[in-house]
């Protein structure tokens, strides 16, 4: 889809539809007004008649509106007036997008960008607007043989800003907009793909794709031997059972003019997590195709930069492979050495995620980061803690963890901050190694971020768990993108910032 941003009146738009808002009950905002005054009343007259309460996210369309240059009029409820917030923004933004993309207009003039949202400016109402509408008209069908057909889908949105002097923030924010959408959409393509399709191979493969598409990105993507060589027997251990082979992708976009010290972005990419020999039940295990969506969500950042050509340093590592049980599989008890030297007993082979990790987090040491922040779909106990509405954050560094909340607040992609004190680290304790990869069931996400954290004392490190935020079941059901939007936020604030 394509966005423009412009400011003028609703009557004068020569368009498909122009769109305008009505607040809860019966209130005509600014641009609602203008379009009635223009009609001699034709509008308030509808709205009198009780078609449109201004209940949120309700839609009335009508055709040629006297005293107006477009061919439609899309009245969108906005709720209360005094209710309007983020929330209440983008599910107007939503219901308005949804109905266009379905019904005759291939373009349309949104005014909805021009009310007042608490707390926001004109450019993050014009940045949500985008995501939002973006999020609307994704669909997953490369997979179908006969993909559904839109027969008039939505190709230009014409964004309204109040004032001439709005256009330069407003073409900025559309702009960041669309490419932090594109981002998430590569994120979401990447988790929704299947187990067979996307194997570790195929990530290191897009990897590689991704750099001939952005010269500014330099792509390695190391095979077996190579990872080997390397020492992290804790990586290798995990993909013993599997026929697919591992890889460790590393993206490099080192574009900071002060030639600061890289943020290194680590994302667990697990293709398929059976649980190995302490295999999962049945029920929803193909959930875990989902399990490579903290690596998904790498891509998606570095896309998102690249598009932008942020001036910040960035590094991505993915070690990628298949979580499976078989005759050479790791078992529960065993032993493995990790590349920080670190011996590791596994007493449970699905907590493999950590494993992974481990020894990417010591691979990211040799950039003396400026910060080092892993994304993973770690734990089921991260879902009972937090379900599906925030993702949470483990950190070695307060300022750092309240930095990554707040994109996250910004981004309207929510994390919240999560503990990680001495006295979670006991229950990891080993009689036999220097310790295990699990302790009980109780504070099982803090637990694993605290497994992570003796491999991240050389830098400042954030850890995010997005088990619950990654993907959706029920009719929805697909991979969200999550947290993209956060990590470009955050990114995007450290622009050119010193070392
Ligand atoms: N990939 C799973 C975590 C997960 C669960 C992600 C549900 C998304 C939805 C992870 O590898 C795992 O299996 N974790 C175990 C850890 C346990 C064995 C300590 C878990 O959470 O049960
Ligand atoms: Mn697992
Ligand atoms: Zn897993």
């Amino acid at each position: 889809m394509e966005f423009t941003i412009k400011s003028g009146s609703p009557e004068k738009q020569r368009s498909a539809c122009v769109v305008v808002g009505v607040f809860d009950n019966r209130k005509l905002s600014l641009s609602a007004e203008l379009v009635d005054r223009a009609s001699g009343g034709y509008v308030s007259e509808i709205i009198r008649r009780g078609d449109m309460e201004g209940k949120l996210g309700s839609t009335l369309l009508l055709h040629n509106v006297r005293g107006t240059l477009a061919d439609r009029v899309l009245l969108v409820g906005l709720g209360k007036e005094r209710d309007f917030r983020d929330k209440e923004f983008r599910s107007a933004v939503r219901s308005a997008v949804k109905l266009l993309n379905e019904t005759g207009s291939y373009e349309a003039v949104f005014y909805l960008t021009e009310e007042k949202v608490k707390r926001r400016e004109v450019g993050w109402r014009v940045e949500h607007a985008v995501l939002v509408a973006m999020e609307s008209v994704y669909r997953f069908e490369q997979m179908k043989s006969q993909p559904t057909e839109v027969r008039r889908p939505l190709r230009k949105l014409t964004l309204s800003v109040p004032q001439r002097s709005d256009l330069g923030t407003g073409e900025k924010a559309a702009a960041r907009g669309l490419a932090i959408a594109h981002g998430t959409d590569l994120a979401r393509d990447l988790g929704n793909l299947p187990g067979n399709v996307c194997t570790p191979k195929y990530l290191g493969e897009r990897a590689l794709e991704l750099a001939r598409e952005f010269p500014d990105l330099k792509v390695q993507v190391l095979e077996p031997a190579e990872i080997e060589a390397l020492g992290m027997g804790s990586f290798l251990s995990v993909t013993r059972g599997s026929d697919e082979p591992p890889r460790f992708i590393v993206m490099e976009y080192l574009n900071s003019p002060r030639k600061a010290k890289p943020y290194v972005l680590v994302g667990k990419g697990i293709t398929f997590d059976t649980g190995g020999i302490s295999i999962k039940p049945a029920p929803d295990m193909d959930h875990m195709k989902f399990d490579m969506c903290g690596a998904a969500s790498v891509f998606g950042t570095m896309r998102t930069m690249l598009e932008l050509k942020a001036p910040v340093s960035i590094v991505g590592l993915v070690p990628t492979c298949e979580n499976m049980p078989s005759g050479r599989a790791t078992k529960p008890g065993d032993i493995v050495k990790s590349m920080s030297g670190q011996t590791i007993e596994i007493l449970n082979t699905d907590a493999e995620g950590r494993l992974i990790l481990a020894d990417a987090l010591t691979y990211a040491e040799r950039y003396e980061p400026e910060a080092v922040i892993d994304i993973a779909t770690l734990t089921g106990a991260m879902v009972i803690a937090l379900g599906h509405v925030a993702a949470g954050v483990f950190s070695n560094n307060d300022a750092l963890a309240r930095a990554l909340c707040a994109a996250g607040d910004e981004a309207y992609d929510r994390a919240w901050p999560m503990p990680l004190w001495d006295d979670y680290h006991d229950g990891l304790a080993s009689n036999f190694a220097d310790f295990a990869n699990v302790a009980g069931r109780a504070g099982g996400s803090i637990t694993a971020a605290c497994f992570l954290s003796k491999f991240a004392k050389k830098y400042d490190w954030a850890h995010i768990d997005i088990a619950g935020v990654s993907h959706k079941d029920g009719k929805e059901k697909g991979a969200t993108g999550r947290p993209v939007p956060l990590l470009a936020t955050w990114l995007l604030a450290h622009e050119g910032s010193p070392a």
